[in-house]
């Protein structure tokens, strides 16, 4: 082991949450507790060189490569996380980093790459920490993994693990933190074992309000103590549903959290909307398609225009069937995204 000089490669996957994270207190504690698929195919990989500098900076220093090439208009994002993990990480000032990340789905695609991305390097930074202190334990690693990942981006907390993360407090979840994510301690039904997230590219075009400014609204909003407690409750009838697999109430309460966020930015002062015509062309077509066959497909939403479809594996032949044929046409030059349920980041 050399702590002096070396290189890590993590990559983390991106998730998709089935109770929404939106609003938040000092620090990136969230307003309420969330719950996530980890995804698998779409991944942020990152490679962080380290060299220990003569004499300490009073920064952590470092150069950041996109897919091979310099990319100075990510750096502010990377040093308020360099500045908001120093305190946690006092070691990080000794060295100079050269950080190279890539991910696995296009390039401004709309699918945000600040999950998998603040995950991946959350990581990275716990593997130097982890040669400057070898008997750490994988339990410790994880945790603090996930809590420098949430201190970069809240949702990233979410992307250490897998298949199912908990993040945020709840009486009943008893290993529950605003701190971390946690993979989800309760009995998980074979029915999500596998499930699929097609995820359809609506609109590829940067947002035109980011989810900081729309979790910075969620203060003073009219609607948002009502909101904190459904996602409490949801979270609640979530737990026996992953238990017992019922996707019908699954299909309730996931559709439910996608529309109940979109229309907090909808009711927000100053009020914005996110999602795109053919955004709710997709979400009738999926309703028709259930109505009309009785199987348990589903949307969800991020804070964008692109639709998450949600289906379990045994079903997979005849709704994708469903989806190449009826939805991706609404997309934007028919671009979609094949993605399940993971297993977490990977070396
Ligand atoms: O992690 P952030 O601050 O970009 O917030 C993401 C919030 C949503 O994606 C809209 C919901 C969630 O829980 O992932």
């Amino acid at each position: 082991r050399d702590a002096s000089r070396g290189k890590i490669t993590w990559q983390a996957p991106s998730n998709i949450a089935l109770v929404k994270y939106w609003g938040k207190k000092e620090d990136q504690i969230p307003a309420n507790p969330s719950v996530s698929f980890t995804l698998d195919t779409s991944r942020t990989t990152t490679t962080l060189e380290y060299a220990k500098k003569e004499i300490a900076g009073s920064d952590a220093d470092f150069e950041l490569y996109f897919e091979g090439k310099k990319k100075e208009d990510f750096k502010p994002k990377i040093e308020t996380f360099f500045k908001r993990i120093q305190k946690y990480c006092p070691y990080l000032t000794d060295y100079q980093f050269v950080i190279s990340t890539e991910n696995s789905f296009p390039h401004s695609s709309g699918i945000a790459s600040s999950a998998s991305g603040m995950s991946a390097l959350a990581l990275c930074v716990m593997s130097l920490e982890r040669e400057l202190n070898p008997t750490m334990t994988e339990v410790f690693f994880n945790k603090k993994a996930s809590f420098l990942a949430r201190l970069g981006s809240g949702s990233a907390c979410r992307s250490i693990e897998g298949d199912l993360v908990v993040w945020g407090e709840h009486k009943e979840i008893k290993q529950s933190s605003d701190l971390y994510g946690i993979k989800y301690p309760g009995d998980v039904h074979p029915v999500f074992k596998g499930f699929q997230d097609t995820i359809l590219l609506v609109d590829k075009g940067t947002k035109h309000v980011s989810s900081s400014v729309g979790h910075n609204l969620m203060h003073g909003h009219p609607f948002a103590e009502a909101r904190f407690a459904q996602a409490y409750s949801n979270l609640d009838l979530l737990e026996n549903i992953f238990k017992t697999g019922d996707l019908k109430a699954f299909i309730g309460i996931v559709e439910s959290e996608a529309l109940t966020l979109h229309a907090m930015m909808m009711s927000s002062r100053p009020y914005f909307i996110l999602m795109k015509p053919n955004t709710l062309k997709i979400i009738n077509k999926i309703w028709e398609f259930r109505e009309t066959t009785g199987l348990p497909v589903c949307f969800t939403l991020d804070a964008g225009a692109n639709v998450h479809v949600l289906y379990p594996e045994k079903d997979k032949g005849i709704i994708f069937e469903f989806i190449k044929n009826e939805l991706v046409a609404y997309c934007e030059n028919e671009q979609y995204l094949c993605d399940r349920v993971g297993k977490g980041a990977t070396r």
